[in-house]
């Protein structure tokens, strides 16, 4: 980490407005944390867009925390691959969105796309075989945050009754943490 003494200058602008972000001290959080009450007991799991987050979390406090190196740009350039394997098409990653929205046509005829939400199941899995190695799944509540969160949760809900989404995932962490600086900050 940086010493406390030296301050850090950000120069960024937002909707077309110049701001500046002078940084003078940090906290380091795990990512996930933010996006759950302090009463919250229980399994967190971040999905972001190349990692996969996973802690328990006890009394605020982080047990066992592990990270995979995967997330939702990882599942959506598999996802696509895997449709373009089949069909013989170049979709990118910026057609993902809308195929999962409307499905895939080709020339106007609608083709069967469960062979690649396949790939979505399997990272489930594998994320759910992690956990079972890692935690008591069965015995605790988890939380489902992150980007990736909604994309997932069906596959997630599906195989553990247990599991819920945050309000708000894809901004959870970010609130989170905003509050987390307030109360320590101001
Ligand atoms: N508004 C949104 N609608 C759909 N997907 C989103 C949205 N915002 C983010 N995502 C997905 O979430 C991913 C980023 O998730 P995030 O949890 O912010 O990642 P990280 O914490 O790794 O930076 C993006 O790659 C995208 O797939
Ligand atoms: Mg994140």
């Amino acid at each position: 980490m940086r010493q406390r003494h030296q301050k850090e200058y950000f120069f960024y602008s937002l909707n077309g407005i110049d701001k500046k972000i002078i940084i003078e001290d940090v906290e380091v959080y795990p990512e996930g944390l933010g996006a759950i009450e302090s009463s919250f007991d229980g399994i967190i799991i971040d999905i972001g867009g190349r990692t996969t987050d996973i802690a328990e979390i006890e009394n605020m406090k982080v047990k066992n925390p592990f990270s995979l190196p995967a997330g939702t740009m990882n599942l959506y350039s598999d996802f696509i691959k895997v449709i373009n394997d089949k069909h013989s098409l170049d979709l990118k990653i910026n057609d993902v969105d809308r195929i999962l929205r409307n499905g895939l046509k080709i020339y106007g005829e609608e083709k069967d796309i469960s062979f690649a939400l396949e790939v979505f199941r399997e990272y489930v899995e594998k994320i759910i075989s992690e956990l079972q190695i890692n935690y008591s799944i069965k015995t605790h509540d988890i939380k489902l945050t992150g980007g990736g969160a909604v994309l997932l949760a069906k596959a997630f809900l599906k195989r553990l009754p247990n599991a819920e989404i945050v309000d708000n995932p894809f901004f959870a962490n970010a609130i989170g943490f905003k509050k987390v600086g307030e109360s320590i900050w101001l």
